[in-house]
């Protein structure tokens, strides 16, 4: 594995990495041949491609959800791609956090009790839980929202839960598919102004997305095609989501500022 420049070694190291599914007896798909990569901390990857391309394969091998046919992976300086099932659940929880389309949260439950599920599953006591839950919602900007239910909440907010979710057992890797896959353009750019914030504190992300609109506000691009990688570049005119929603606010305000001046001046 080679450090970089500031010596520190990758969050991912991949090298030669290969999926083949077998479908009976003679179907077999090569859905990954020979993927090799490195991810350092603190950067903010998009991956790309059409339909079939392989991006849902190397985002499960990533995300320890699935073991490759051959090749190596090492997740924060440890060779996970030989170890037991049991071995990568533990491995999974520890250093990845998962950020889907369907935001997948509990209905009923609260955006604190939502947050605070995967440490009841890690064993942390009530208080510990609470303290971290509440920590992580107010980082996303929902401590005005502890006690609401996803139906109570925006698309917006519900995914910001689920980012909150993410994060709180303090993962090494935030691994996001599609995650602005079901919100609006003016959602999505909430939600990517949230991601950029969280990258801009060092958090390292790999996100995968089919709209190359929301690959430009990661640092860098990776392009499959038929299961290979055919382009890896920097973005260079990286957008802000963060200016790009402030702009949406400042223009809402101006908005509901206008309306209201009308309906004064109506007798
Ligand atoms: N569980 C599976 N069993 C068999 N073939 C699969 C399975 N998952 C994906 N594939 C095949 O592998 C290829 C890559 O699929 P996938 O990784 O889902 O691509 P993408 O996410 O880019 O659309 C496709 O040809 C797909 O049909
Ligand atoms: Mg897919």
């Amino acid at each position: 594995m080679r450090p970089n420049a500031s010596g520190s070694i990758p969050v991912i190291s991949i090298r030669d990495l290969s999926k083949t599914y077998v479908i009976g007896k003679k179907t077999r798909v090569d859905a990954l041949r020979g993927v090799s990569l490195d991810v350092y901390p603190g950067e903010f990857v998009a991956i790309m491609g059409p339909s079939g391309s392989g991006k849902s394969t190397f985002m499960n091998l990533l995300g320890c959800l699935d073991r490759p046919t051959s090749g190596q992976y090492w997740l924060a300086g440890k060779l996970v791609s030989k170890l037991s099932s049991d071995e990568l659940a533990s491995i999974r929880n520890r250093l990845i956090g998962f950020v889907f389309q369907g935001f997948n949260l509990l209905g009923r439950a609260t955006a604190m009790s939502n947050v605070e599920l995967p440490m009841v599953y890690a064993g942390l006591p009530k208080r510990e839980r609470e303290s971290r839950a509440r920590k992580v919602l107010t980082l996303v900007g929902l401590g005005g929202r502890l006690h609401h239910k996803p139906p109570e909440l925006s698309g917006g907010q519900q995914q910001r839960v689920a980012v909150a979710r993410a994060l709180v057992n303090g993962p090494s890797l935030l691994l996001a598919d599609e995650p602005t896959g079901n919100l609006d353009s003016r959602t999505s750019v909430e939600i990517m102004g949230v991601l950029q914030a969280l990258n801009d504190q060092g958090l390292t992300i790999v996100l995968v997305t089919h709209d190359s609109k929301i690959a430009e506000y990661a640092r860098r691009q990776v392009a499959f095609l038929d299961g290979r990688i055919v382009r890896d570049e920097p973005v260079v005119a990286r957008r802000s989501a963060q200016d790009e929603w402030a702009a949406l606010i400042e223009a809402d305000a101006i908005e509901s500022q206008r309306q209201t001046q009308v309906k004064e001046e109506t007798p």
